[in-house]
């Protein structure tokens, strides 16, 4: 079967124009990454090119002999679906987690995402939590951004002040929100501090930067990101109107939400506030 036909690479072209259509990649922002089954590698084999084996930057040994498909670096969300084998590429990870190789795409030269190094360490992680969460999906949404100027950046915080803006996001986000402080992008700090959060949270939102999320499929990915985005813009909204919330979601209303929707909410998130 050629790449563009199989079903995974189309989720993964329209996820990319959906992500472009939010606004949430301007030039080349954001990028994206999936796991692929084994089913798939198999379906598509035929196709692959191996290019030579490169340096991660990071070491994910539990993700030895995996294939991803993933954006390329400096390549823009909105010339995916024009483009696919010049701006996305399948990618094989050696048998010690180090090295990866360009295996199809990126026919004009170029590499995987400067964040690769951040999107494997995440897929390491999930992988390990639970081998359905397939997705790791990088942006640079404007409300959320906005709001790390102005709330602390604390975990607490962020997701309870989240979940007050839609009676839904607890049900979609119940683990809450990570946040990491400002950070070189790129590298293998940032990489580690976001794949520590990703331990315990789907989401976690980089300071004066944008954020990441983590699903099982690009559904469920891009679902939970426009959740979390669409909360931030409603809290945006409210706090260019007042800095005092007249009346809000409450902590029994959320326990009371948490046992008919049947998600675990943790305490820490549920604190009196003055
Ligand atoms: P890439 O073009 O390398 O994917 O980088 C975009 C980005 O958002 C960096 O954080
Ligand atoms: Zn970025």
């Amino acid at each position: 079967m050629k790449v563009l036909e199989a079903e995974f690479v189309k989720g993964f072209i329209r996820m990319c124009s959906d992500g472009w259509e939010q606004g949430w990649h301007e030039r080349n922002g954001g990028n994206l990454s999936y796991r692929m089954k084994d089913e798939e590698v198999a379906a598509v084999e035929e196709n692959f090119v191996p290019g030579e084996w490169k340096e991660i930057g990071t070491s994910v040994p539990g993700l030895a002999g995996e294939y991803f498909l993933v954006t390329g670096s400096g390549k823009y969300m909105r010339n995916v679906p024009l483009d696919p084998e010049d701006t996305i590429a399948i990618a094989e990870i050696d048998q010690a987690g180090e090295k990866y190789r360009v295996v199809w795409g990126l026919k004009n030269g170029g590499r995987p995402t400067s964040e690769f190094p951040s999107h494997l360490m995440n897929h390491e992680v999930k992988k390990a939590i639970d081998p359905r969460y397939r997705v790791i999906y990088h942006c640079h949404p404007a409300n959320t951004i906005a709001l790390t100027f102005v709330l602390p950046l604390d975990d607490k915080v962020f997701t309870r002040e989240l979940w007050e803006m839609a009676t839904e996001c607890p049900v979609v986000f119940p683990a809450g929100i990570g946040v990491v402080p400002w950070m070189v992008p790129g590298g293998r700090d940032i990489a580690v501090a976001t794949s520590k959060l990703m331990k315990t949270y789907d989401v976690a939102i980089w300071a004066h930067h944008g954020m990441f999320a983590a699903g099982f499929d690009f559904d469920l990915t891009f679902g939970l990101m426009h959740t979390v985005e669409k909360s931030a813009e409603i809290l945006v909204k409210v706090l260019s109107m007042t800095d005092h919330k007249r009346q809000t979601i409450q902590p029994d209303q959320f326990r009371a939400l948490a046992k008919d929707f049947h998600v675990t909410l943790p305490e820490k998130f549920l604190y009196e506030k003055d």
